[in-house]
């Protein structure tokens, strides 16, 4: 079978610089698809003056050839997709014709949202730290066999009576939840959720297919197809710091799960890391830092959530974590990012292993004290930085195919002899381009 499909995941706890790498990569690919998550992402992709954050709609939307697919795996709040799509019309991009959307991908209803945040307030609940978007419980719905899918929005009786039927539910769960601020409940009415749903549906009706059976037959002819991964390896709800997670599979395997694409499609799989890390939300972080570096580092990594403006945790690069995203997801080839975000350090500890007890140890590496900003040659960086990526690179023997200087598109380095090279050059006949 040929394989023109490449999975782009996040390495770490997420917001790795997904959204400026896979509007990079886009230029090689015809179909752009997210497979997991929803809204609780937020990819960054700047534009010149335009800054754009992404949370529904794949990355590869911003360039004009390529078709964007919101697979199965996704759940979708029709409110933040439609939300979505008019901000990329105002910035004058049209989605007309190059978004798809699956029949079979779930909804998140407004009660979704309520019971999440009553869950995390709950006394004797774990306090996971959610985007509070309805994520988990949405996924929670679609296990539990009672959730609704995209295709239903369309077929008002059964539409009306799920509603029903969830409604009286969901009012008794969140009830229970908020047992010691009773007044913090909201009751939902499901006639009035019923009309805003059918009209919801109604205006995501001509992106709506079966996006499986689009991306196979897209795979057939031969076209590249580009899976954007959101969220991180360490978020996964399998892999990841349970149960502080996400509620889908992140992880390079939930690329085929989330669109119906069979895992002998699939030619590479390529992580994104910041060359150093973060998290946002509650769970363990090894290497995280506190105090007036942290402070430091979060303000020049501008780390403060694409989604819910939280400040991130900052801490160093850890080869362990990574080696373990590599494992998980097979990873042909790593991207760093934020390389410039370090250039003002002194010393840079990297955490090359832990100690049994789970506590990092760390290597020295010295700073280079010169800005890296928007440099595109490898070459042209300062010879410590060069020092620090191939320290680096022999630690978690991957292949580093580009490394990100700045926001922007062109602050990037891309390494000419790197395997991403080759897998780039496999899957894009060069008459494909879709630039
Ligand atoms: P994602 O969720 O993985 O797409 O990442 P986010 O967009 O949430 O967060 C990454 C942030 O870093 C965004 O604000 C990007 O504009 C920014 N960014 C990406 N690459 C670089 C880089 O190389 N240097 C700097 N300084 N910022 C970057
Ligand atoms: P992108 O795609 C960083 C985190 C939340 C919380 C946990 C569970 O931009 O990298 P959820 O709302 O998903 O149930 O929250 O996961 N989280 C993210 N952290 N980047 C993201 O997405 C995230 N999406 C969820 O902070 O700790
Ligand atoms: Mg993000």
């Amino acid at each position: 079978m040929h394989q023109s499909c490449v999975i782009v995941v996040g390495a770490q706890w997420g917001d790795e610089g997904k959204g400026k790498v896979v509007d990079l990569l886009a230029s090689h690919f015809q179909w752009i698809a997210r497979y997991q998550g929803g809204h609780n992402a937020g990819h960054t992709v700047v534009i010149g003056d335009h800054r754009f954050v992404l949370q529904l709609i794949p990355c590869g939307i911003l360039r004009p050839n390529a078709k964007a697919v919101i697979g199965n795996g996704v759940v979708i709040d029709p409110l933040a997709l439609t939300k979505e799509v008019a901000t990329l019309e105002s910035a004058g991009i049209s989605v007309a014709g190059r978004l798809f959307i699956s029949t079979r991908a779930h909804v998140i209803l407004p009660y979704h949202r309520l019971i999440e945040t009553a869950a995390e307030n709950a006394p004797g609940r774990v306090k996971i730290g959610t985007t509070s978007r309805g994520i988990g419980p949405a996924y929670e719905d679609k296990m539990g066999r009672r959730g609704l899918r995209v295709q239903d929005l369309f077929d008002p009786p059964s539409l009306r009576a799920h509603i029903q039927n969830a409604v009286g539910e969901k009012n008794a769960i969140a009830r229970a939840l908020y047992q010691s601020e009773p007044n913090a409940a909201r009751e939902f009415n499901a006639e009035i959720i019923y009309a805003d749903y059918l009209a919801l549906g109604e205006k995501i009706r001509p992106y709506v297919t079966d996006t499986a059976l689009l991306l196979n037959h897209a795979a057939d002819r031969g076209e590249a197809i580009l899976l954007e991964g959101a969220q991180g390896a360490l978020l996964d709800i399998d892999h990841g710091t349970y149960p502080f997670v996400t509620s889908s599979s992140t992880t390079a395997g939930g690329a085929c799960i989330g669109t119906g694409l069979a895992p002998t499609r699939i030619r590479a799989a390529i992580g994104v890391s910041k060359a150093y890390c973060t998290r946002v939300g509650g769970g363990p972080f090894p290497t995280e830092i506190e105090g007036p570096l942290a402070d430091a580092l979060r303000q020049r990594g501008n780390e403060f959530g694409s989604v819910t403006g939280r400040p991130r945790r900052v801490g160093w690069f850890d080869v362990p974590l990574i080696r373990y995203a590599a494992m998980l997801n097979g990873l042909d080839s790593l991207i760093l990012t934020k390389l410039d975000v370090l250039d003002e350090l002194p010393t840079i500890p990297v955490c090359v292993d832990l100690h049994p007890n789970g506590t990092p140890r760390y290597e020295e590496r010295p700073g280079w004290l010169t800005s890296t900003v928007g440099m595109t040659d490898y070459n042209q960086l300062p010879p410590r930085a060069r020092e620090y990526l191939e320290f680096l690179a022999a630690k978690i023997q991957l292949d580093i195919g580009m490394i990100s200087t700045g926001p922007e598109r062109d602050q990037t380095i891309v390494v000419a002899s790197s395997r991403l090279q080759e897998i780039l050059h496999d899957v894009t006949p060069a008459s494909h381009a879709a630039r």
